[in-house]
C-alpha cells in the first residue's frame, strides 16, 4: 500500500492502512519513515538443516563428477558423513558452525526458522542438536521451531536393522527429548535410501500417541506415496515432492496439508523432474518455499534465492513465491500469527528498498532489505 503506516504494541501489530488514517494515540509513538520501501511479513524459512558439523564439498566434486547423491550416501557419504561430525561437536561448537549460516539468513530479513535435528540419530546427539537450534533463539533476534528428524538415515550401529532402529526411535529417544520440550514436530526420510513408509508410519503413530504434529521429507527422488502418509496423519506439509502423484495432491488437499517447496535441491542435484506445481495450484494445495538449508543436497543460505528458483525452475509466480516465504511458510508450521501483515498478527517486520515486491523474486544477490524487526524490536 502506498503511503500506508503501520503501529506496533506489545510485539504485535495494532494498527495498520494510510498514514492519513493513523490514529492520533499512535501518532505520538516514534516513527520510523520508511523511505518509500516496500514493508512485507519477515520471512519463514519452513524447512531447513541449518544445525551441523563439517563441510561435505568434496561431495559436490563427485557428484559434479557424475556420481549420484543415492551412491555417495550408499557408500557411507551423505547424510552419514554430516552424522560422524555432527557427532563429534560439542552442543557450542554447532552452534558456533550454525551461526554464520543463520545470520546469512537474517540479513534477508529471515524472523522465524525451522531447524531440524536428524545428524545425530542418537539420544544424546539428537539432544545436542535440538538445544542448540532453541540456544540460538537465544543468541540472535529470531523464532526457531524444532523437528525431530531422528528418521533420517539409519545410523551404523543399526546397520540393516531399520525397523528396530525407528522401534528405538518410538520408544526411547522422541518420547524423552518430548518430555524435555525440545521437539516441536516430527519429520523423516521416506526414500528407497532411508526409510519405508510402513516404517514411517510407525513413528507418526508415536508421534501421534505424544500430540506432535508430522511433516515429511516426501517423494524427492522417487515416488513412495509420502504424501498420502502425510495426509493420513493430519500432517502439517509433505516437502519436496518432485515425484508426487495426483494421489498424493488429491489427499494432501483434503487434509490442508502444505506443499514445501524446496528448489535449493533440486538445482544441486541437477534433478529434471519437477514438482507437479500446475496440479497443486489447481487443486489449491497452499505451496511454501524453504532453503532446506544442509551441507549436502543445498548449502543454502538465502531464502531470497530460493524465492527465485522456485519462480525461475518451477515457475511459481512473483507473488506466489512471496507468499511461500511468508504466508504459505507460516501455515506450514502452523504459526497462524506469522507471515501476514495484519491487526494481532506479530510485529515481525522487513523493509525492502525495491521499487515492487516482485523485485525480491526477480533480482539475484541484490541485497535489498533495509532494515527488520522481530516482535516489533528492531534488528541489527
Ligand atoms: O532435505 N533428503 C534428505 N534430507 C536432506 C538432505 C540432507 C543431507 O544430504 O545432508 C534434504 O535434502
Ligand atoms: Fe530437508
Amino acid at each position: 500500500m502506498p503511503e500506508g503506516a503501520i503501529a506496533e504494541r506489545d510485539g504485535r501489530i495494532a494498527w495498520l492502512g494510510r498514514e492519513a488514517d493513523l490514529p492520533e494515540m499512535f501518532r505520538s509513538l516514534a516513527p520510523v519513515d520508511g523511505g518509500g520501501g516496500w514493508l512485507t511479513p519477515g520471512l519463514i524459512d519452513c524447512h531447513t538443516h541449518l544445525v551441523y558439523a563439517g563441510s561435505r564439498a568434496g561431495e559436490f566434486e563427485a557428484r559434479l563428477n557424475g556420481e549420484s547423491y543415492e551412491s555417495i550416501a550408499r557408500r557411507g557419504g551423505g547424510i552419514r558423513s554430516t552424522v560422524r561430525a555432527t557427532r563429534a561437536a560439542s552442543e557450542q561448537e554447532l552452534i558456533d558452525a550454525a551461526l554464520p549460516r543463520l545470520d546469512a539468513l537474517l540479513a534477508e530479513g529471515v524472523t522465524t526458522i525451522e531447524i531440524k535435528s536428524g545428524y545425530g540419530l542418537d539420544l544424546e546427539p539428537e539432544r545436542r542438536m535440538l538445544r542448540a537450534a532453541r540456544r540460538l533463539a537465544a543468541i540472535r533476534p529470531v523464532r526457531v521451531v524444532t523437528t525431530f528428524l531422528g528418521a533420517h538415515a539409519v545410523p551404523p550401529e543399526y546397520e540393516g536393522r531399520a525397523d528396530d532402529y525407528i522401534e528405538h526411535l518410538c520408544v526411547s529417544v522422541l518420547p524423552e527429548l518430548q518430555a524435555e520440550g525440545l521437539v516441536d514436530a516430527v519429520d523423516a526420510f521416506c526414500e528407497s535410501i532411508a526409510f519405508s513408509p510402513d516404517q514411517v508410519e510407525k513413528l507418526f503413530a508415536a508421534a501421534g500417541r505424544l500430540q506432535l504434529p508430522v511433516k515429511l521429507h516426501a517423494e524427492q527422488l522417487s515416488n513412495q506415496e509420502g504424501a498420502a502418509l502425510v495426509a493420513r496423519h493430519q500432517g502439517m506439509s509433505a516437502d519436496h515432492l518432485e515425484w508426487l502423484s495426483a494421489t498424493g495432491i488429491e489427499a494432501m488437499r483434503k487434509a490442508g496439508a502444505v506443499a514445501v517447496l524446496l528448489p535449493g535441491a533440486f538445482y544441486v542435484l541437477r534433478e529434471t523432474r519437477v514438482p507437479p506445481i500446475e496440479a497443486l495450484r489447481v487443486a489449491g494445495v497452499p505451496m511454501a518455499v524453504a532453503t532446506d538449508s544442509n551441507p549436502g543436497t543445498s548449502p543454502l543460505t538465502s531464502l531470497l534465492l530460493a524465492a527465485n528458483m522456485a519462480s525461475t525452475l518451477f515457475r511459481l509466480t512473483p507473488q506466489e513465491a512471496l507468499a511461500g516465504v511468508t504466508r504459505e511458510a507460516a501455515r506450514a508450521l502452523r504459526l497462524p500469527d506469522c507471515g501476514r501483515l495484519e491487526v494481532g498478527a506479530c510485529a515481525d517486520l522487513a523493509l525492502w528498498r525495491v521499487p515492487q515486491p516482485a523485485n525480491l523474486v526477480s533480482e539475484l544477490g541484490a541485497r535489498p532489505l533495509v532494515r527488520s524487526w522481530y516482535a516489533g524490536r528492531p534488528r541489527g
